[in-house]
């Protein structure tokens, strides 16, 4: 499985329930990245979408304990053992996590890939995604050159983690 996420210098994702930034390069390769895919996300971050709506040309698959909540056109799962057995059959690199901080941190130990779009600014985030730089795990594996959006500076990023994920798929289905 795949993370991806956009994070600042200390590894923020996010303020307020919402972004801390929107590139529109980024979002381009979100959606390059995504679309087709099933995209795993957490109550917050779908109500936090445009109109509350999916993300079109994926399947979304949103976890949530609250029985009311029950938007139409998603897969709602009340556990990550839940999310785990009904993605069981779909090819692992078609699963995308996509945040926010509470998904990330839990399916961490199943990925193997996380994509980051790193900005070169530090700001004044109230939610992080988990620091790879300090994780033994990991590895950055390739950087692209630096790009500018104004005056951010960026790059994308992509993490691999170095031995298997700890647990896997097929364990738990
Ligand atoms: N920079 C990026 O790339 C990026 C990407 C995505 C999100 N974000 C940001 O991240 C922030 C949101 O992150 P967050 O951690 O506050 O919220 P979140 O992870 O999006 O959602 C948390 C909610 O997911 C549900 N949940 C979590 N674990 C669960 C489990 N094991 N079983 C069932 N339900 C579970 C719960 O919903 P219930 O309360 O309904 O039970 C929980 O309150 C926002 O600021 C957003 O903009 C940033």
């Amino acid at each position: 499985m795949r993370m991806v996420a956009l994070t600042d210098r200390k590894w923020a994702i996010g303020k307020g329930g919402d972004l801390l930034v929107r590139i529109p390069k980024d979002h381009q390769l979100f959606l390059q990245e995504t679309l087709g895919c099933h995209v795993v996300m957490g109550r917050k971050t779908f109500e936090s979408l445009p109109g509350k709506q999916p993300l079109y040309g994926r399947i979304n698959v949103v976890l949530s304990k609250d029985p009311s909540f029950s938007p139409k056109g998603v897969m709602i799962c009340r556990s990550m053992e839940e999310v785990l057995k009904r993605l069981a059959d779909v090819p692992r690199d078609r699963i995308c996590v996509i945040g926010g901080e509470s998904i990330y941190r839990q399916f961490l130990p199943y990925c193997s890939t996380a994509d980051i779009t790193a900005v070169d600014y530090v700001y004044d985030g109230d939610r992080f995604f988990p620091d790879l730089d300090r994780d033994p795990e990991w590895k950055l594996a390739a950087e692209s050159e630096e790009e500018t959006y104004f005056d951010l500076a960026f790059t994308f990023r992509q993490y691999k983690r170095i031995a298997g994920g700890k647990k896997h798929m097929q364990q738990i289905s």
